[in-house]
């Protein structure tokens, strides 16, 4: 089921926490807040960019585990709207982050069967991102496995405005009635249309706030915030992480398995 042949050492624990996992119970989809890289380099009297940059080996090990582990999908906050209001040093730094980890990553993004999407206002970026981006969703269009869909000038608000515009235009133009509108078809029109909702939101270096990100999308995500910092979440991070998502009662406004049928015994 999993994929982590002779990559975790015997003994590790890695290995001891991959075995606690139950893949009958895994979450499809998996998004990230990922947060902490400014502190992680003032921790170390570095300067922020110190720690973006090492922000980027968690990715690079959350992107390959998550494929491991089979997920549907991988949603990764990358860049906010709301981003733009830091220094100019630290937005250009993030942008060619970005593209960097692209150029380098794309052979094994592709290798690993994964599907390379966005979610944001791609059109506002630099032209040259904006090609490279083009480019990774262009090579991996074909890729049948896990989603890899970063979130880059995203804004939950943003994406529900974008959404409403789209929606209406297209309702005046073929004159349907608002009524048919429904949550399905609001879903279709949100950048991550094509996704299912994340089953689970994790937020490091334990912020406890959304920040705007998939407003929609998360109305009945598990939450799980961590106070480890971004640069220092590494798979063993993300199997505890699943392990205690799978200990949640998802219960969507109803009643737990048991409760539900020692009320119906009670009718
Ligand atoms: C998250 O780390 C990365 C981005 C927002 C791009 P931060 O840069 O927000 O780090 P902190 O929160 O200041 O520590
Ligand atoms: C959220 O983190 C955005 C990303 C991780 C890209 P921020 O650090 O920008 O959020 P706030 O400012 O703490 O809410
Ligand atoms: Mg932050």
């Amino acid at each position: 089921m999993f994929d982590f042949e002779g990559v975790l050492e015997r003994g590790s624990r890695d290995e001891f926490l991959l075995h606690q996992i139950n893949p009958e119970k895994m979450p499809q989809h998996i998004a990230i807040i990922m947060d902490g890289n400014g502190r992680w380099a003032a921790r170390r009297g570095r300067p922020r960019v110190v720690g973006h940059r090492a922000g980027v080996q968690a990715v690079r090990q959350s992107v390959e585990t998550a494929a491991r582990l089979k997920l549907k999908a991988l949603t990764l906050y990358a860049f906010s709207v709301e981003n733009w209001k830091r220094p100019h040093l630290e937005v250009v730094t993030l942008m060619s982050l970005l593209k960097e980890f692209l150029r380098s990553e794309l052979a094994e993004i592709k290798r690993n069967n994964i599907r390379f999407t966005t979610s944001g206002r791609i059109e506002e970026l630099d032209r040259s991102i904006q090609k490279e981006i083009a480019f990774a969703k262009q090579q991996t269009e074909s890729n049948t496995g896990m989603v890899l869909n970063i979130a880059l000038n995203y804004g939950g608000r943003n994406e529900i405005v974008d959404a409403f515009r789209q929606l209406c235009s297209d309702y005046q133009r073929t004159g349907r009635n608002p009524a048919e509108i429904s949550e399905n078809e609001i879903s279709r029109y949100l950048y991550t249309a094509e996704l299912p909702d994340p089953d689970l939101l994790i937020r490091t270096s334990g912020e406890m706030r959304i920040s705007n990100f998939l407003l929609w999308q998360i109305a009945y995500s598990e939450i799980y915030v961590v106070d480890t910092l971004w640069p220092d979440f590494n798979r063993i991070s993300l199997f505890e992480a699943i392990i205690e998502f799978q200990k949640r009662e998802r219960r969507y406004g109803g009643l737990a398995p048991v409760e539900q049928s020692a009320a119906r015994m009670a009718k």
